[in-house]
């Protein structure tokens, strides 16, 4: 079942969420993946609410995400879902199935054409308005060398949050 809720209500609790991480997940016509962020959030810009989220170049989510222009964010409840964090957060789309491997259900969104991880409670639908590849002449000398050194490049996509909504779980029976 899908509960309304405000597009900030839950931003601070998003973001406390950032360090184990949340899903990312993208779809390019029949290929679904969700790898899990850890840095991004949700902030506001041109008069809307956006979420910020900064994927590498060597990720097999990068090639969907250039593609589609879209994505969704999936955030669990507290401290559940640890192991399929890891395994979404270590291993790729080119190796295994993540839908599989964790057990974890792609459900059709309400506004994009990307699907949420229904297992996870909070979830964001975004339209990629912004998009750029970090200009490495512009990262200052100790944060490239710290993140830039060995790992490619990120790209950095600004989402407008076109849908939001909370998925509780069916008692009915
Ligand atoms: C806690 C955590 C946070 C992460 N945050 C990011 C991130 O913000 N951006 C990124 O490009 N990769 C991040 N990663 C790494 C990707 O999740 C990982 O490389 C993943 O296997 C990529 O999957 P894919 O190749 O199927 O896209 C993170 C991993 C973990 C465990």
């Amino acid at each position: 079942m899908h509960k309304e809720i405000g597009v900030y209500e839950y931003a601070n609790n998003v973001l406390e969420h950032m360090k184990p991480g949340v899903f990312l997940t993208t779809k390019d016509k029949d290929v679904i993946n969700t790898m899990t962020i850890g840095w991004g959030g949700i902030f506001r810009v041109w008069g809307d609410p956006y979420f910020l989220v900064l994927v590498r170049e060597s990720r097999a989510t990068h090639k969907l995400i250039e593609n589609s222009m879209e994505f969704s964010i999936s955030v669990s409840k507290d401290k559940q879902m640890k192991k399929e964090l890891t395994i979404c957060g270590t291993k790729s789309l080119r190796d295994i199935d993540k839908f599989k491997e964790c057990n974890i259900t792609p459900l059709k969104g309400r506004t994009i054409e990307t699907p949420v991880i229904k297992e996870a409670k909070i979830h964001y639908e975004c339209k990629i308005t912004y998009k750029q590849k970090l200009a490495e002449s512009n990262i200052i000398p100790e944060v490239k060398q710290k993140y830039y050194q060995s790992e490619s490049n990120h790209s950095v996509y600004y989402g407008k949050i076109v849908d939001q909504y909370i998925i509780e779980e069916d008692n009915n029976g």
